[in-house]
């Protein structure tokens, strides 16, 4: 142990940063040891720069910056993509892959987001909506979907405890794979690593970016390759509309002729210039999504000719990914560009020897970013959706993106559907649906799903205003 320490002791010495072995004389062997460990882990050098810099690594020219390309809604070829997307599933070629190492602190959830009771009726939560999707997938394509999970440090043993409990909601756990993701120092506004006890450093999650990383180093991507995987449908744990499986985008995303293959994104319309979505813009000569707090107000507010918003394709976080894409990115060692953003982070103070929560952000976190691999795309495709289809997610505890917002527009959404068959639907004056409909995925994986329960009369005729109805 003497040796490490000294090892250690000289890096961080190096660097200005030995601060965080101030404890050192007090702490237990086995303190010690975690220490040096969680020191060990760290990138000194890859620290000292990010330290060093007062903006983001990815550095982007305003002045040339262009609206995406996209394909509309209603896109004439996009119907003939599902046979293939559907061939893929068939052949067993498709995983699905959920990003739930996020803290959900605008929730104020405690438990990891997966566990919130989501839907507007029966209250399933987030990870049983997706099962639920994933199951009637593999019915119908008869092939087993394998369905990875990224959790983070913090929340692993929750979020398998929850599957557990859960009964992996009938699924196999062999199918079930959970992996923690990485994680990255915190330091302070002045670049110093901070403790947050007295032996342990202040970590965050290394962001949805660093899914790439743990694919390949929680031998996800060999289990993958094992398996005959090649495409993965990436999604996040906060949107229980999200079509986990959608066979149209996988099969334009795999073989279209402008797709490389290798990473393709949905967006929807921004509701407003100020809607926290990221942005998917044209830069260079690649498609990229500019982070809604990155992108200049001017930019934001932009209007065309015609009165509409200029950058307005909104990033639903929804992505087509494939594994050798993850493969050849994670060889050698390739990280995504780090963003930093200012943050309250709870530190370790000496006086009061106790884990202080500050009251105004004291530090700087960083995290990288998923769709910062589109730009190392040879080519990268974009569709659009509908959002009352597809995104309704749960980030606040009110208002905008909240548990409301979302049970309107999933309300919403399944009143379309069953409306298509014939049920009357009661309204507002808004056109929001005035009941709470919720469609299991056992029941319609799609839309189209219903035309056989409306064709055996086995859909309501018509659901009462205010009222609530599970079909
Ligand atoms: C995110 C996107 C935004 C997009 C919007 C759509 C980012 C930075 N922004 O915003 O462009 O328009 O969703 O809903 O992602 N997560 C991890 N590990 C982490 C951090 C996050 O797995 O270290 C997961 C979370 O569990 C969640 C997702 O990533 O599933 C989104 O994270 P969050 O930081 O809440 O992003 P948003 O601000 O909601």
């Amino acid at each position: 142990m003497q040796d490490r320490f000294e090892a250690i002791r000289q890096a961080l010495d190096a660097v200005g940063q030995s601060h965080v072995l101030c404890h050192w004389g007090s702490l237990s062997s086995k303190q010690r040891a975690g220490l040096l460990t969680q020191i060990e882990e760290i990138d000194l050098g890859m620290i000292a720069r990010l330290a060093a810099q007062t903006t983001d690594e990815a550095k982007v020219d305003f002045t040339t910056l262009e609206p995406a390309e996209f394909r509309a809604i209603g896109d004439p070829t996009l119907p003939s993509f599902r046979a293939a997307g559907e061939e893929l599933l068939r052949a067993g070629r498709v995983a699905a892959f959920t990003v739930a190492g996020g803290q959900g602190t605008r929730l104020g959830w405690r438990g990891p987001k997966g566990s919130y009771p989501a839907t507007v009726v029966t209250g399933k939560p987030l990870f049983r909506v997706f099962a639920e999707q994933i199951a009637a997938a593999e019915k119908r394509y008869g092939r087993v979907i394998p369905w990875y999970i990224m959790t983070s440090p913090i929340n692993d043993q929750e979020t398998r405890a929850f599957f557990q409990d859960n009964n992996w909601f009938g699924r196999s756990p062999r199918d079930t794979l959970l992996f923690p993701q990485g994680t990255m120092p915190s330091i302070t506004l002045d670049g110093k690593l901070m403790l947050e006890t007295n032996c342990t450093l202040a970590v965050n999650p290394d962001g949805h970016g660093g899914s790439l990383r743990a694919l390949a180093a929680s031998g996800a991507v060999e289990d993958m390759k094992a398996r005959g995987i090649e495409q993965i449908s990436y999604f996040q744990v906060d949107n229980p509309l999200v079509k986990v499986i959608d066979p149209a985008f996988l099969g334009l995303h795999a073989t279209a002729a402008d797709s490389s293959g290798e990473m393709s994104s949905k967006m929807v319309r921004k509701r407003d210039a100020a809607e926290k979505v990221g942005v998917f813009c044209h830069h260079a000569g690649k498609t990229m999504v500019l982070e809604y707090s990155d992108l200049p107000k001017s930019l934001a507010e932009a209007t065309d000719a015609s009165g509409m918003l200029r950058f307005a394709a909104g990033s639903v976080a929804i992505h087509a990914i494939s594994v050798a894409f993850v493969d050849r990115l994670t060889q050698g060692d390739f990280a995504l560009p780090f963003h930093r953003a200012k943050k309250k982070v709870p530190y370790y103070c000496d006086k009061s020897a106790s884990t202080i929560e500050p009251t105004e952000p004291n530090a700087i976190k960083f995290e990288a970013f998923i769709f910062d691999a589109l730009v190392l795309t040879a080519k990268s495709l974009l569709l659009e959706t509908s959002r009352v289809e597809e995104f309704a997610p749960i980030k606040n505890s009110t208002g905008e993106d909240s548990p409301s917002s979302s049970h309107q527009t999933q309300s919403n959404r399944n009143g379309a559907w069953l409306e298509r068959f014939g049920t009357q639907i009661p309204r507002r004056a808004n056109g929001d649906v005035d009941a709470r409909i919720e469609i299991s995925a056992a029941t319609a994986l799609f839309e189209d799903d219903l035309a056989t329960l409306a064709a055996a009369g086995q859909l309501p005729k018509r659901i009462a205003v205010d009222s609530e109805a599970v079909v």
